[in-house]
């Protein structure tokens, strides 16, 4: 089978994560376990669940010229991207993001951007050849929305299934939501979009926008699924719980994967939500994201 050909363009961070208690509230102090530190940013994420998963994934990013952006990069060349198109930044520091994990898997994260924050339309359009050669482009919120929006224009005018996770959300120009195939904001995402507390009527609204598909991940309660054929929820798999960070980046890989084989997007979604599930058993961002064969395996025993 020839290998299914996916475009993320987005951030790549280091993750330095303290399991703790409880998250601490503002002004509070709370101690927590030994430092560890992994591979994250929702771009990078996404494009390592997506290779996981059999994809061939062509990663677009920036990273710094420091050990983190060194080790971030040696690490997607391991896990098989091509990283022909990610700059090495001397201006700016790598993108660092501390996470504090809860004892149900909850966390509280903050990101450091730095170079992922210069990732420019330059950038994008340098990866041309990529998107000659792509079928579907998965976007994330963590670099410039000039730059996700060249990268969604560029998508849409080579052909390509255009996937925006709207993470961290922000206001959208209208353009963007018409050059968007799916759209896979959280609830709580899609609340700040459209200011619906309902998943239903903030789908509607962002269809409204020129979306054609919403898919909105509501963690324990499913995911609810909205485009001209289909109005439906599909229930979430039980899981223990350990870390949530990155099942949004597992979903969305996945989802991407799945589009790339030309999945029917009830099929697709349940695919993501599997990768989902496995991946938040996990502590970790790219460390907790599941292989083909384990979401295989998962899918046949739940059928089971
Ligand atoms: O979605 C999880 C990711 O958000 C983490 O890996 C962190 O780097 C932030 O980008």
């Amino acid at each position: 089978m020839t290998p299914s050909r996916l475009i993320v363009v987005g951030s790549s961070n280091t993750d330095l994560i303290i399991r703790a208690p409880r998250l601490p509230g503002p002004g509070e102090t709370v101690l927590g376990g030994d430092l560890t530190s992994a591979a994250g940013g929702k771009g990078a994420n996404q494009a390592v669940a997506a290779a996981r998963l059999g994809a061939s994934v062509t990663f677009v990013g920036r990273v710094g010229s420091d050990a983190h952006g060194q080790q971030a990069l040696n690490h997607l060349n391991r896990e098989g991207l091509d990283t022909r198109f990610v700059v090495t930044d001397a201006a700016a520091p790598s993108g660092v993001a501390f996470i504090v994990v809860g004892p149900q898997g909850q966390n509280q994260i903050t990101v450091a951007p730095g170079a992922n924050l210069r990732l420019s339309t330059d950038d994008v359009h340098a990866a041309l050849p990529a998107f000659e050669q792509a079928s579907v482009l998965l976007l994330q919120l963590e670099t410039p929305l000039e730059t996700v929006l060249a990268a969604a224009r560029l998508g849409r005018a080579h052909g390509l299934h255009v996937v925006l996770n709207p993470a961290p959300a922000q206001p959208l120009p209208e353009e963007l939501y018409a050059l968007i195939d799916v759209l896979t904001p959280n609830q709580h995402e899609a609340t700040q979009l459209t200011g619906e507390p309902e998943p239903q009527r903030a789908a509607e609204v962002l269809l409204r926008r020129g979306c054609r598909c919403v898919v909105v991940t509501l963690g324990e309660a499913g995911v609810y699924l909205r485009d001209a054929q289909h109005s439906q929820r599909s229930p979430a798999h039980q899981v223990e719980a350990v870390d949530a960070t990155a099942a949004g980046d597992a979903f969305n890989g996945a989802l991407a994967v799945a589009l790339t084989r030309q999945d029917a997007l009830p099929h697709a979604v349940q695919f993501a939500q599997a990768a989902a599930a496995l991946s938040v058993t996990r502590l970790g961002a790219q460390p907790s994201l599941p292989t083909l064969a384990e979401v295989q395996a998962w899918l046949a025993q739940s059928a089971g």
